[in-house]
């Protein structure tokens, strides 16, 4: 969700912040904001506004300490006087979650004479600190803290106390970072590399302050908590594409991703997990959007080899149906991120029934990290766009690996599909060659009010992520459906022109995905095939057909995804929208 920075610099913080806001526009790009203290003349200049970061960008303003925001909004529309920073007195304050009591504090705050300038649940905090306040700084903020029920994490500026930041951090992410001309908290470890050298994540509870040149965590009395700073990798930092979108730049990055990724799984010692995997006699997998799509494709390929049932939850259901979840069961949490609000809960109420959680994250030092047993950390690198491309392709990767690991614990083999992830890297290269035949499709369909994607069996996941993909960002309705169920319902809708598409990778069933191509099409539909199976292919009636480079079958979906990737893209800029930054939604949701 929105992004918060603090930086403090003694050659001045006005760049800094803004390169980091750039970097952290993609959890958020309603509107932004910035506030610097200056030390020397004591002023709190606030510049905020509607619209992305480059709408703040302007004259530099003098100053050794700041704070930043981008806003992706939770509680009243976008517009000047909701941006962050919000001010009060002698504060500021930028942040990054839900304040669930807000309004009963703001019942309060007004009883009290307070005049609310937004209509914003965060703007309570800054007010509720100048209430409390008596002349120590982190005192307020702390105080102010113990009032706040929901998710917080928050940088505060105090005109008293030039080159000083409070920050507190609950159920939002917030760390640390340092180099050796400057400071900083985020709530972003990628926006970091690159800026800070090493790094510290915060814990719920904790408090991070910036004062005196030195960063300090501590406790709600300021009691200091010592913490360790890792060095932060560079591979984490993004550049900004010479042309083109991130997301076309990320789907291209795909075979190296792949590659990377599985180098990676290679050097992982997966024994440290044995016993649990070993003994367990169900899993389950919980994951939120794209990353839910990659864990019921770690369920099909669990369920068919090692024949172990694995309970796939989306984690905003999970945390509030009361699983079943107890001691003896592996929890597989699937995140790109690692700080998705609902797959970090359903991690947490995993471990307090005693499960051991395995994490398949993209960020190493992540809060989902920091909790699960055992990590699995991809090496896809830092994904910018908000639709997740390269990250989904290394999840099923991970998962595969994972799977076939679950796989040797039982059967102390491998199983036959293990030896053909290495091919998985260049396969994902030839699925470039789909690339013109998706930009002719993408043409075709960029009218349509609404489409379906079908598959069978594994096919019915890719099917899935390829229909999210198109709403994301091209907002055209669309439905991923089992093919077999088509006569069920979803036929219903079918009209002359209307685009349905098939992944048929499963030659035992690539008939039956003929027959409802067929069915579609006396209705008028316009049928497109993706098949590896050059006979199906020829022998198929589809309109249009698209062959797809060939690996082994229980690993098709890693690339089968691959045009339809590219497609919500192309389908996207043909619509004339931004890829990079679909309306409503953000890259990390780190709120419920
Ligand atoms: C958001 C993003 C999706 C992503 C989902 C889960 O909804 O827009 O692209 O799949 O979060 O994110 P995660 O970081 O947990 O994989």
């Amino acid at each position: 969700m929105c992004g918060i920075i603090g930086c403090f610099k003694k050659e001045g913080c006005y760049d800094t912040l803004l390169t980091l806001l750039h970097r952290l526009e993609y959890r958020g790009y309603d509107s932004a904001g910035i506030a610097v203290l200056s030390s020397g003349r004591k002023t709190l200049t606030v510049r905020k506004r509607k619209g992305g970061v480059s709408g703040i960008e302007g004259r530099r303003i003098a100053g050794e300490t700041g704070i930043g925001h981008t806003r992706w909004a939770t509680h009243g529309a976008p517009s000047d006087r909701n941006a962050h920073p919000h001010v009060c007195g002698k504060f500021a304050l930028v942040h990054n979650g839900i304040i669930e009591n807000y309004l009963s504090l703001k019942e309060e705050l007004v009883r009290g004479g307070a005049e609310v300038a937004s209509d914003t649940d965060s703007e309570v905090i800054v007010r509720l600190i100048e209430k409390v306040y008596t002349g120590d700084f982190f005192a307020a903020v702390a105080a102010a803290c113990k009032r706040l029920q929901g998710s917080y994490a928050i940088a505060v500026l105090c005109k008293d106390a030039p080159g000083e930041i409070v920050c507190a951090k609950y159920k939002s992410p917030l760390v640390a970072g340092a180099s050796d001309d400057a400071l900083y908290v985020c709530s972003d470890i990628p926006a970091l590399c690159g800026e800070a050298e090493y790094i510290c994540t915060a814990n719920d509870g904790e408090f991070i302050r910036i004062k005196d040149s030195k960063i300090v965590f501590c406790d709600e009395d300021g009691a200091e908590i010592s913490k360790v700073f890792e060095r932060v990798s560079p591979v984490l930092r993004a550049e900004k594409p010479q042309q083109g979108s991130f997301m076309e730049q990320e789907i291209r990055e795909i075979p190296r991703a792949l590659a990377e990724t599985y180098v990676g799984l290679k050097g992982l010692d997966f024994a440290v997990c044995a016993r649990e995997l070993r003994q367990t006699k169900r899993l389950f997998a919980v994951a939120c959007g794209t990353a839910y799509h990659a864990a019921l494709a770690f369920k099909d390929a669990v369920e068919r080899d090692s024949k172990i049932p694995v309970l796939c939850h989306t984690a905003s259901e999970f945390r509030y149906r009361k699983p079943l979840v107890c001691q003896g069961d592996v929890v597989v949490a699937v995140s790109q991120s690692g700080e998705t609000a609902d797959t970090l809960e359903a991690v947490r109420l995993a471990k307090n029934c005693g499960a051991y959680v395995i994490a398949v994250t993209n960020i190493e030092h992540s809060s989902i990290t920091g909790l699960a047993d055992f990590s699995i950390v991809m090496r896809a690198g830092p994904e910018i766009a908000v639709a997740a491309t390269k990250s989904y392709n290394c999840q099923l990767l991970c998962l595969y690996y994972l799977a076939a690991q679950l796989y040797f614990y039982k059967n102390a083999q491998m199983p036959a599909y293990y030896s053909q992830l290495c091919l998985l890297p260049e396969a994902a290269r030839a699925a470039f060659d789909t690339f013109i035949p998706m930009r002719i499709l993408a043409e075709k369909c960029k009218s349509a009010r609404g489409m379906y994607f079908l598959g069978r069996d594994r096919d019915v996941r890719t099917a899935a992520e390829g229909a999210l993909k198109v709403k994301e960002i091209a907002y055209v309705f669309a439905e991923g459906y089992a093919a077999g169920e088509l006569k069920h319902g979803t036929i219903a809708l079918i009209e002359e022109g209307f685009p349905v598409i098939m992944i048929a990778t499963n030659s035992a069933l690539t008939g039956k995905c003929e027959n409802a191509l067929e069915e579609v099409r006396a209705r008028g539909a316009y049928t497109v095939l993706f098949t590896q199976d050059e006979g199906a292919m020829s022998k198929s009636c589809a309109d249009f057909k698209c062959l797809l480079p060939s690996v082994c079958e229980e690993l098709m979906p890693v690339i089968s995804v691959i045009p339809l990737q590219y497609f919500a893209c192309r389908m996207c800029i043909e619509r004339g929208y931004d890829p990079d930054k679909p309306r409503n939604l953000a890259k990390s949701v780190t709120v419920e």
